[in-house]
């Protein structure tokens, strides 16, 4: 059962996204929204969530089968209690030819100050934080629950204080919230190693109240930062990137831009994800997953669980960003998963 898989697509999984809670200490407005988003919500418990032991059985079968990136995500993965032992469980995991995987996780960087160490000494080796803009007042906004930008900026020096290397910085722009942010949050990254990268604002989950109107395109942030700093493209680093990067012809760093919305890249979309209960989604707009949890708990061999998932991508077709025209027109009609659930 091992080796590489293609979809109908023709696509390679290459990319394993583990998102391991469904709880978030913030709550963006383009996420998790403050009035669906309450202390009422029906959030899993304890005992629905796929233990370190699930996770790590299921991530060594995708690897059998090719995955040689995962990526931890929640919701807020470093709220899950004891991030850093499965950290440690991942990284020992090596590709079918004897390599090492690349392991990263995707954080709003709350506590990132207080957990760098730990996750640096198990394995970690890159991390990505989400910042919204460099402006107190408009972050504290963005994140809704009035988090105050200094505390983010400090975990990001502790990662890099620690070791880490490449840290990436996401900023996902919404018209008339944060674009204004744009220029400050290039002028503070410039320089300092961190690779900063504008996300489209996209209409993921049902929550958000997406309107292509509040999305600014990659084009017009490229436009913007290279009337102020001129930049030049970079070649793509591996087949399937999601971002086109970007590099200051001054030598200051590099930037990215991610354009799921204008530039759909579903042609090389080569990542599958899994819920923090155990449920196999391949697109991050899809509506429902497999559930891979109930195969883990009642005694089915690897062989068959690999099989399942094996099946499951050669089957897969989905490719939503293509679609989006047709399905906000109302021509197809989709509910899909939550972001702060699939994790992105
Ligand atoms: P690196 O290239 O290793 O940095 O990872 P990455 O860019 O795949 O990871 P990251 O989580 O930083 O992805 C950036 C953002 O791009 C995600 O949070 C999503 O918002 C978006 N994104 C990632 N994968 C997909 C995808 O398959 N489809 C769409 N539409 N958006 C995606
Ligand atoms: N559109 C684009 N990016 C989003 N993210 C969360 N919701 C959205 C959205 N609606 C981003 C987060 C984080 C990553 C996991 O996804 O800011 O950087
Ligand atoms: Fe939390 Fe990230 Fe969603 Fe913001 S975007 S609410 S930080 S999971
Ligand atoms: Fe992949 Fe779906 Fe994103 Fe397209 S929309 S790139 S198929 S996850």
């Amino acid at each position: 059962a091992e080796g590489f898989l293609k979809d109908t697509r023709g696509r390679l999984l290459h990319d394993l996204r583990i998102s391991v809670t469904d709880r978030c200490n913030f709550r963006c407005s383009y996420c998790m929204p403050k009035e669906i988003f309450t202390k009422q919500y029906n959030y899993l418990g304890q005992s629905e969530l796929l233990n370190f032991e699930e996770i790590t059985r299921l991530a060594k079968l995708f690897v059998a089968h090719g995955v040689e990136k995962i990526r931890l995500t929640g919701g807020e993965p470093l709220l899950r209690k004891g991030i850093e032992d499965l950290v440690q469980m991942l990284s020992a995991l090596s590709t079918p030819s004897g390599n090492a995987i690349d392991l990263t996780l995707t954080t709003n960087g709350s506590l990132l100050k207080k957990k760098a160490q730990a996750l640096f000494d198990a394995g970690l080796n890159r991390v990505t934080v989400s910042l919204d803009g460099i402006n107190d007042d408009v972050f504290r906004q963005m994140n809704d629950v009035d988090f105050p930008v200094k505390d983010v900026l400090d975990s990001i020096e502790a990662a890099q204080m620690v070791g880490f290397q490449n840290i990436k910085v996401n900023m996902v722009v919404k018209k008339g919230t944060n674009e204004h942010e744009i220029l400050p949050m290039v002028e503070h990254f410039r320089n300092t190693g961190v690779i900063l990268r504008f996300i489209e604002y996209m209409d993921v989950g049902n929550t958000n109240g997406w309107q292509m109107s509040e999305v600014v395109s990659s084009q017009s942030v490229i436009d913007l930062i290279n009337e102020r700093y001129p930049i030049s493209p970079v070649s793509q680093g591996y087949s399937g990137e999601v971002a086109q990067k970007w590099r200051f012809n001054d030598g200051a760093g590099e930037i990215g831009v991610i354009s799921s919305v204008t530039q759909a890249f579903c042609s090389s979309c080569t990542r599958a994800r899994i819920s923090m209960e155990g449920k196999l989604f391949l697109c991050l707009f899809a509506n429902t997953g497999f559930d891979l949890k109930h195969l883990l708990r009642t005694n089915v061999s690897d062989l068959e669980i690999s099989n399942v998932i094996a099946n499951i991508w050669q089957g897969r077709q989905d490719r939503y960003s293509e679609l989006r025209g047709k399905i906000q027109a109302g021509e197809i009609s989709h509910a899909k998963v939550e972001m702060s659930y699939i994790g992105g």
